[in-house]
């Protein structure tokens, strides 16, 4: 298939290219780079020996993106562009709702006037909010507190109406929990452009000596040892979830929503350790006050994923942590 990835030079997007290309598609990118670079893509041409389609765009140009249906022969899209800190989402809400809504309208209306009608699209286990029980299904309650979170929901939602005006979509809403670690072959990664907000890209660059030490947010909620509990999961893991996702819409399944967790809890002692084994470096942590906004737990019940896309995440927290590690021991400064 040809698949068009939005957003495909960032972290899971990148990834996800990875795993397209060597399973024999192709694959044209739209990014602008806002949030990433260019050699994300050279990088995952040299691992797998292909060549990628990229248009340096903003979502939000709409006769951009139009052209870009015009020139090449879609089959699927992939839509990932989208800013995603909780905390900026919080400072600049409009921006935030500019930026994920607009793309995605944009998006969508060049999708339909083009006859692509197949799309995959990044949602976040934020949707849920504080979730009254555990392990989250797919039917539980939704109800974001955060802009970014809303955001994501808005957008399940005009996708919802896009499927209920129009039978012939097929879309899946992926909603992810919590990514980490990185391509084995240490070329590719997260790398943040500002100071990390999420735990592993922090403890990564404490372990390189980038920064000094780790903040604890908290270490008195109601979990084993106190700190927060978060259902991590591979990116390569995720990436195959995406694959799995772009078969099942072949099967015309209309619209589709599916947790892509593991279904494991760990807390930040726990990562924090296993990084320490993966690394062989200390991780040096202070414990700081929580951090507003933060829930104790939250972990998903992957069960729909597994019946409806014979898909589970596979890998574990020491391969999550030893593939981190390595992206971040070879690229200490990143991508550069
Ligand atoms: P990322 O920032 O690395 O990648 C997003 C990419 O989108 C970047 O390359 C950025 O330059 C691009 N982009 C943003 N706005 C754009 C626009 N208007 N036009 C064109 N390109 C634009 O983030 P990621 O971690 O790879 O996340 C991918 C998607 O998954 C996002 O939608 C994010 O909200 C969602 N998600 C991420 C996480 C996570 O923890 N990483 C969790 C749940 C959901
Ligand atoms: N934490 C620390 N110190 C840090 C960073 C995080 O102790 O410096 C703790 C948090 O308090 C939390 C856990 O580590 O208990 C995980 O925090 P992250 O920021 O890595 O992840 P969140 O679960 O808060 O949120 C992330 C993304 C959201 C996304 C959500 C679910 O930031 O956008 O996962 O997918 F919605």
């Amino acid at each position: 298939m040809n698949i068009l990835l939005t957003g495909g030079a960032g972290y899971i997007g990148s990834h996800t290219c990875v795993m397209l290309l060597e399973q024999g598609h192709d694959v044209v990118v739209v990014d602008n780079l806002c949030n990433s670079k260019v050699e994300s893509l050279k990088r995952v041409e040299k691992i797998t020996g292909k060549k990628i389609i990229f248009y340096q765009q903003d979502l939000s140009n709409a006769a951009g993106v139009d052209e870009i249906f015009k020139h090449q022969l879609i089959d699927a899209v992939i839509h990932f562009a989208g800013l995603k800190s909780v905390a900026e989402s919080v400072d600049q809400p409009l921006r935030y709702y500019q930026n994920n809504i607009d793309g995605t309208l944009a998006l969508c209306d060049a999708m339909l006037a083009n006859g692509v009608k197949n799309l995959v699209f990044s949602s976040s286990a934020t949707v849920y909010g504080n979730p009254e029980t555990m392990p989250i299904n797919e039917n539980a309650p939704v109800g974001p507190f955060n802009p970014y979170g809303r955001s994501k929901l808005f957008i399940e939602e005009i996708l919802t109406d896009l499927y209920a005006s129009d039978k012939s979509w097929n879309i899946a809403l992926l909603r992810y929990f919590n990514p980490v670690g990185a391509h084995p072959g240490g070329l590719i990664g997260e790398d943040p452009s500002d100071l990390p907000n999420n735990l592993m890209p922090y403890v990564s660059q404490v372990a390189v000596g980038k920064l000094s030490e780790l903040k604890v947010f908290g270490d008195d909620y109601e979990t084993p040892d106190g700190t927060g509990v978060r259902d991590y999961i591979h990116v390569m893991d995720l990436a195959e979830g995406h694959l799995k996702a772009l078969e099942k819409l072949q099967a015309g399944p209309g619209l589709v929503t599916y947790n892509l967790g593991t279904g494991r809890g760990c807390s930040v002692l726990e990562m924090v350790a296993a990084f320490e084994k993966a690394s062989g470096r200390q991780i040096p942590y202070q414990i700081v006050g929580r951090r507003q906004g933060d829930i104790p737990t939250c972990y998903a019940d992957p069960s729909f994923a597994e019946k409806e896309l014979g898909w589970t995440a596979s890998r574990g927290i020491d391969e999550m942590c030893a593939d981190a590690w390595r992206w971040q021991h070879m690229n200490p400064k990143g991508y550069l």
